[in-house]
């Protein structure tokens, strides 16, 4: 069985692209990142990428949405993924690319399922806590079929408790790392399914 064949989409710093990155070549992920697209020509993530030897490729924000996405499906395409992560991007797709890639879109999102959707939402939560709202927090997995934001079929997901102690810095640390682990894991367990005919 040869290695799943990964893009990431990814608009900011890429932790979680670099978590991706160790678990491939560390051989716990039997995947490897075949590009990272970006659609901010300083992303970090580019960085990474290119520090990893990964095809980067920045494509910045123009025309309309239609427009951009179909541009975005023909980059990705060029690269032949199994499947697409959303690791950190922060632009809604909309079926014009969406509906090129049916099954193979996935994003992470840091919070529970039906939670904080957008943007902000480890620091909304935080909010929320502070008033008495919520007592812990999560971070989840899910597919992307639609141009619904931060919703779809959950692939994994994983609360993160919140401690009187806490405050937002220390509160978004567990919440990254709690979102490497679950993002790799997630993957490991999309990578190594049996086709079952
Ligand atoms: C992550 O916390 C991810 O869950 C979040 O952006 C961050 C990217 O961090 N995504 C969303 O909020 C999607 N709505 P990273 O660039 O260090 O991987």
């Amino acid at each position: 069985v040869g290695l799943k064949r990964l893009v990431v989409l990814a608009s900011g710093r890429g932790s979680n692209l670099q978590a991706i990155l160790d678990a491939c070549s560390d051989g716990k992920l039997p995947a490897e990142v075949v590009g990272v697209v970006s659609d901010h020509a300083q992303a970090g993530a580019l960085d990474k990428a290119r520090r990893a030897g990964v095809p980067a490729v920045a494509l910045e924000k123009f025309g309309t949405r239609a427009e951009y996405d179909a541009v975005l499906a023909d980059r990705v395409a060029q690269l032949g993924p199994d499947l697409i992560v959303l690791a950190g991007w922060m632009r809604i797709l909309s079926m014009n690319f969406l509906g090129r890639f049916p099954g193979q879109v996935l994003n992470l999102h840091p919070a529970l399922p039906g939670t904080f959707p957008g943007v902000r939402a480890i620091e909304r939560a935080w909010t929320a806590y502070q008033a008495g709202e919520i007592g812990e927090t999560g971070c989840m997995v899910h597919w992307v079929p639609d141009e619904g934001v931060d919703v779809g079929p959950v692939i994994r997901q994983q609360v993160v408790p919140i401690f009187p102690s806490d405050d937002l810095a220390s509160l978004g640390r567990r919440m990254h790392a709690t979102e490497h682990a679950l993002l790799v894991e997630a993957l490991q367990q999309l990578c190594t399914e049996k086709v079952v005919s």
